[in-house]
């Protein structure tokens, strides 16, 4: 069993999820800021890949304080449980993906991660599974996630993760904000990169909703991915 899975991701018109400089480019408008965070509040899990977790140490959180009280109500906790995907768990102990919260961590890692990081992760109250030697079995994570009390995961990037997940068939919805601007550049990051598939392994989409989002033209896709 695994937890419904759904991608959100801010591109500009050239498919860009940031620029060749990878400095986690602002490309949101403010509108759709505030409908990631309804995205987070809705969300038992806010997952990302290791290289978006290393250079950027992401908060992860939901930011306002009504939808935060919103969930209180529910009984659930103040934020989702932040997930990384991260080969190797070299992050920062002092970075937002550790620090900002109160939120449940939880580090999907493989055994090149030095078991003394392990232990200064877990002191610092991540919870860390080791599930493969050269890339973390992204199958065995869901599955994890599941038995931890996940049914709902968002995945906030970046483009190899997402390309992973939707490679192995992990995706049920792909929700794509498109901003009015070009990054152009062959090495700028994509909703989906790692390596590619042959045209006749194509993964198809339904289109479910398209709606101009904001009056910077901003516009919203959202996708169900058919198996
Ligand atoms: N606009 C948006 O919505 C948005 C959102 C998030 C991120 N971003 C941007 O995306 C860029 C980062 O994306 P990225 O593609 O470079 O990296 P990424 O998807 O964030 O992370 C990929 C990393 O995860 C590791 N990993 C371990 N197991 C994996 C598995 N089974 N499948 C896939 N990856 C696995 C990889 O390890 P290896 O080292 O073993 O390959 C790699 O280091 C940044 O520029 C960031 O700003 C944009």
């Amino acid at each position: 069993m695994r937890p419904f899975v759904f991608i959100n991701v801010a591109v500009s018109a050239d498919g860009k999820m940031d620029t060749f400089e990878r400095k986690s480019s602002s490309i949101s408008s403010t509108e759709d800021k505030t409908r990631v965070l309804r995205l987070r509040a809705e969300a038992d899990a806010v997952m990302v890949g290791g290289q978006t977790l290393l250079a950027e140490s992401p908060k992860l959180t939901v930011k306002t304080p009504e939808l935060r009280a919103e969930r209180v109500a529910k009984g659930l906790p103040e934020n989702p449980m932040k997930v990384g995907v991260v080969s190797r768990a070299d992050l920062r102990l002092d970075g937002d993906f550790m620090m900002a919260g109160p939120a449940r961590r939880v580090i999907f890692t493989t055994s090149q991660t030095a078991p003394e990081q392990i232990n200064l992760l877990s002191e610092h109250g991540a919870e860390v599974y080791i599930l493969g030697e050269k890339r973390v079995d992204l199958e065995k994570a869901l599955e994890r996630l599941y038995q931890l009390g996940v049914r709902r995961l968002l995945v906030e990037g970046g483009g190899r993760l997402n390309f992973e997940l939707l490679r192995l068939g992990l995706v049920d919805e792909l929700s794509v904000y498109v901003a009015p601007k070009i990054f152009g550049g062959h090495s700028a990051p994509t909703l989906a990169d790692g390596d590619g598939l042959v045209e006749s392994a194509a993964k198809t989409l339904k289109l479910v909703d398209v709606r101009v989002l904001d009056e910077t033209g901003g516009v919203l896709i959202r996708y169900q991915c058919i198996k």
